[in-house]
């Protein structure tokens, strides 16, 4: 009989690939989010009522929990740091403890952020988040462990997919011309990660593949903005002048964040950079093709 799973987050950008992916596989997928979306098939859930989240995890009984919700916007949880730590550190609290009470996992998705600069294994202890957003995930994270029972952690960094708004988005569609070339920065670095990569991970936790515990999920190599930005242009064939600037160049952004390596230990060893983004090239390319047929290739 197939896994029934409930995801948290299932309307944006990793949620909503995972959900499709887990579906077009013939798992059984209960998607919820903020809003309802009947067109979506989406149930709406706020995470931040303890009690209507755990209620709903209950009736629904499912076999794991993942969550892929999160309050995202790393600017904007400088000036309401409480909101981002109930959706980041509380809600993720709540999940643990429902999952516990029914003894099934919980899969939950943490940042690179947790981390300053340099390179961490899943081991390390050597917490420093730099901004709100990272410190409300780091709770998130300490939450769930002192909870306790069946969890996976996956830590990811710079994630890009299908319908978002993210770094790829802005590459390709902000207008360039050679007297106003994009401006992209080269001492910003980071370990882009495709969701397609993460969701064929984390569907290891779903089977039981792996043993819980924390996980690093990101590309091989290290590169800039700069890299990634000129890696996204060509993979795509997509010509544009681009040039190189350092953050001291450009407007200073309100919130740090760091530049780090994800060092994974537990997998074989991930893609790099260029090849997660020929392997979402092609998968958008297929998605387009089969459009007309309502099929998606997330089952492949
Ligand atoms: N994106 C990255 O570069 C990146 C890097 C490292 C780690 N991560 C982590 O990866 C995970 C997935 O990120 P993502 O980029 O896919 O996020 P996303 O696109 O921003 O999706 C998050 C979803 O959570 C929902 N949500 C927020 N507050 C909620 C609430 N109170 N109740 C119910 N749903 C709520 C959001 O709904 P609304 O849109 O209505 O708020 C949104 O649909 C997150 O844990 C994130 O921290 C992301």
């Amino acid at each position: 009989m197939s896994k029934k799973i409930l995801v948290f987050g299932a309307n944006g950008m990793l949620g909503s690939y995972l959900s499709n992916y887990f579906g077009k596989k013939g798992y059984e997928v209960v998607k919820t989010d903020r809003d309802n979306d009947d067109e979506k098939k989406i149930v709406g859930v706020d995470i931040t009522n303890k009690k209507g989240l755990q209620d709903f995890v209950t009736e629904q009984n499912p076999d794991c929990v993942i969550n892929c919700a999160a309050y995202t916007n790393v600017n904007q949880a400088e000036s309401e740091p409480e909101v981002a730590n109930t959706v980041n550190a509380d809600a993720p609290k709540y999940m643990a403890e429902v999952s516990k009470d029914l003894n099934i996992p919980l899969i939950h998705i943490s940042t690179n952020e947790v981390f300053g600069d340099g390179e961490y294994d899943e081991e390390s202890k050597e917490f420093n988040p730099l901004n709100e957003y990272a410190k409300s995930k780091r709770r998130g994270e300490e939450n769930i462990e002192n909870v306790g029972g069946t969890y996976y952690i996956f830590r990811t960094s710079w994630l890009f997919g299908p319908n978002a708004k993210n770094f790829i988005k802005f590459v390709t569609e902000t207008e360039a011309t050679e007297e106003k070339p994009l401006t992209i920065v080269t001492d910003e670095k980071g370990c882009p990660t495709y969701v397609g990569y993460l969701t064929r991970r984390m569907e290891e936790a779903v089977e039981s593949k792996i043993e819980p515990g924390i996980y690093h999920v990101c590309s091989s190599d290290m590169i800039s903005r700069y890299e990634f930005a000129l890696q996204i242009l060509e993979t795509q064939g997509i010509e544009k002048p681009v040039i190189p600037v350092e953050k001291k160049d450009l407007p200073p952004r309100p919130v740090i964040s760091p530049s780090n390596q994800l060092i994974n230990t537990k997998f074989p060893e991930h893609p790099t950079s260029y090849e997660m983004l020929v392997k979402y090239v092609e998968e958008m390319k297929q998605d387009r093709d089969n459009a007309g047929k309502k099929e998606t290739v997330y089952g492949n």
